[in-house]
């Protein structure tokens, strides 16, 4: 976790990282790594979902620690919106085209509560450009209801049904992520 965070800061992707290296003690909370190669569609996904869980839980310990809460935030929003786009923008589309389920069934779904995310993200980041952490974790509350729910959607359902239906594509799909 702290080479990702060392990285951002070198590679100066980051507005809000500059003036601030948050401490280890913040960063040595959370062992969180992007999933591994090695794994199936389904795990990679369901391992992607324990990341973006974890990159959450950083973003609690920086407000209790009241250290790094921008760069927390940051790669927390950063990679929870990549997790979002490998879904509607690789996994989704080849499900739909293996199953012929366009504009229809569990995707349709899953696309709409994408949308309510963003939305709870995009108040989320407004009170953290305000300064107001407790409104932030507030929204981080109202997100995790959203997101235990949905995740525990796609992890019992759809990821499954996509293992089955587009499993031998993965190597393919994987490399456009
Ligand atoms: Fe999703």
């Amino acid at each position: 976790m702290f080479r990702k965070f060392t990285k951002r800061l070198i590679d100066g992707k980051s507005t809000t990282v500059e003036n601030h290296t948050p401490s280890e003690t913040v960063i040595d909370t959370i062992s969180s790594e992007e999933p591994a190669s090695g794994l199936d569609l389904e795990q990679f996904m369901v391992a992607d979902h324990r990341h973006c869980d974890e990159l959450w839980a950083m973003v609690e310990a920086a407000v209790e620690a009241q250290d790094g809460i921008g760069v927390a935030v940051q790669v927390f929003t950063e990679d929870f919106e990549r997790h979002l786009q490998r879904e509607e923008e690789v996994i989704f589309p080849a499900f739909e085209d293996a199953t012929g389920m366009h504009g229809v069934g569990p995707t349709m779904m899953m696309r709409h509560e994408h949308e309510q995310m963003r939305a709870v993200i995009a108040v989320m980041l407004q009170a953290h450009r305000a300064g107001d952490d407790q409104q932030l974790l507030s929204q981080g509350d109202t997100l995790l209801m959203l997101t235990q729910q949905h995740n525990m959607k796609e992890e019992q359902i759809l990821y499954p049904m996509a293992n089955q239906a587009i499993g031998g594509q993965w190597p393919e799909l994987q490399e456009r992520m």
